[in-house]
């Protein structure tokens, strides 16, 4: 196995889910964003290797098209690369000549690779300069809520970065867990008994849907 390289020793640790975001300061397609202007809505920010490639072409159209629903889930999208923000500029305009799809989210340029690092979007071993696919959800107090992170040559399904949203979010609305699988209206998890006295209630009570003491489904709300 070989050593890590030197670059690879002095990366900082990514952000992990329960921890505080990273702050930023960075130039965008529109204009200038800190992680701060996001405080009080969801976000998820996500990295991209390059522009003008195909496999981000395709999760960029994804983007777009679901871009609506997670506005009304209260999530905002903020992309990054480290091309320069003329780069981005030509890619959304070429997206929107060749595709018809707007790109309505702001996309950072990260050219020095500042953001990238210290949210753990550069993978050396993958690209010394070009992010992975990483996708960080970052709840309406900045703090990391999941992080995901594909290689170069896999497209995302951002239909389940929706989904992992919206079932972070009905957690915290409902105090539940959702099951593999979940969408919007199924049943949802309610959190096991912590007493044998609790897990024995739980399991007199009859309900069709406590199939075991530790496995007990509801409907959310
Ligand atoms: C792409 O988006 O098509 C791509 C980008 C970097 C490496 C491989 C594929």
């Amino acid at each position: 196995m070989d050593q890590p390289t030197v670059a690879a020793a002095f990366l900082p640790s990514p952000p992990r889910i329960g921890e505080p975001a990273p702050a930023f300061e960075v130039e965008t397609t529109q204009g200038t964003l800190r992680l701060d202007d996001y405080a009080g809505s969801w976000l998820v920010f996500f990295s991209h290797p390059a522009d003008f490639t195909p496999v981000c072409t395709t999760e960029f159209l994804a983007f777009a098209n679901l871009s609506p629903a997670f506005k009304e889930n209260g999530c905002e999208l903020l992309a990054l690369s480290t091309d320069s923000v003329y780069a981005h500029i030509a890619w959304v305009r070429a997206i929107e000549a060749t595709f018809g799809a707007r790109i309505t989210f702001p996309i950072v340029a990260d050219a020095s690779g500042e953001v990238a690092r210290a949210y753990g979007m550069l993978m050396p071993r993958e690209s010394a300069t070009e992010a992975v696919r990483a996708v960080f959800v970052i709840d309406d107090r900045q703090v990391v809520r999941a992080v995901l992170y594909y290689p170069m040559t896999t497209g995302r399904s951002v239909e389940e970065i929706l989904r992992l949203v919206r079932a972070l979010r009905t957690t915290d609305r409902h105090g539940v867990a959702t099951p593999a699988g979940w969408l919007p209206g199924d049943k949802v998890i309610v959190s096991p008994p912590r007493t044998v006295e609790m897990a024995e209630e739980r399991v007199k009570a009859g309900d069709p849907d406590c199939r075991d003491w530790y496995f007990h489904l509801k409907s959310p709300g």
